[in-house]
């Protein structure tokens, strides 16, 4: 069963070390710079890795903003990467199932995600999970959304 883990300076090399494979690259930032980002968000963002015994096989961060201007920032996945070589083993629902919990707890009743439209991308997965599109596009990217 994974289970989730926060960044430590402990794991934080093993988070640095999950990489999508070649192609999926143009889908989702590298875990890296999401650890930037969530060090300049840190009201807002939860990053998280997953783990499957002592593995490291996907990383995953929310935005927690309830008072965003835009609906589709207030509650949302933010990035999601699982190692290629972990893919197809169900941790990226894990991590979503995981984040969704962590959402109801803070008294959201509803997940949204961005992802980039385009062959080998993320959209059948989100869609599978019960995502629905909502219709907008924002920067380019197809709004998801989910209620909890
Ligand atoms: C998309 C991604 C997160 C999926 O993670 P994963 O761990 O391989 O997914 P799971 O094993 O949990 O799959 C869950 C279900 O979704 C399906 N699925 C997974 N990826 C899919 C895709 N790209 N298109 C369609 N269906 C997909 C699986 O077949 C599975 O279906 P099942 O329940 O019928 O067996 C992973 O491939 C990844 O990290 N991709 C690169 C980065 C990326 O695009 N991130 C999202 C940024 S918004």
């Amino acid at each position: 069963m994974p289970r989730l883990e926060e960044i430590t300076p402990d794991n934080l090399a093993a988070a640095v070390e999950i990489k999508v494979s070649l192609a999926q690259e143009a889908f989702v930032a590298p875990v890296v710079a999401s650890l930037a980002e969530a060090y300049a968000s840190r009201q807002t963002a939860w990053p998280r890795l997953v783990y499957d015994g002592d593995r490291a096989v996907a990383f995953v961060m929310a935005n927690f903003d309830p008072g965003h201007e835009i609906e589709a920032f207030r509650c949302g996945v933010w990035r999601l990467n699982v190692a290629a070589a972990e893919q197809g083993k169900g941790y990226g629902s894990f991590a979503v199932r995981a984040l969704c919990e962590e959402a109801r707890r803070r008294g959201h009743r509803r997940v949204t995600v961005l992802w980039e439209p385009g062959e080998g991308g993320p959209e059948g997965f989100y869609l599978r999970l019960g995502f629905k599109r909502t219709g907008e596009v924002l920067f380019g990217e197809t709004v998801g959304e989910l209620a909890l």
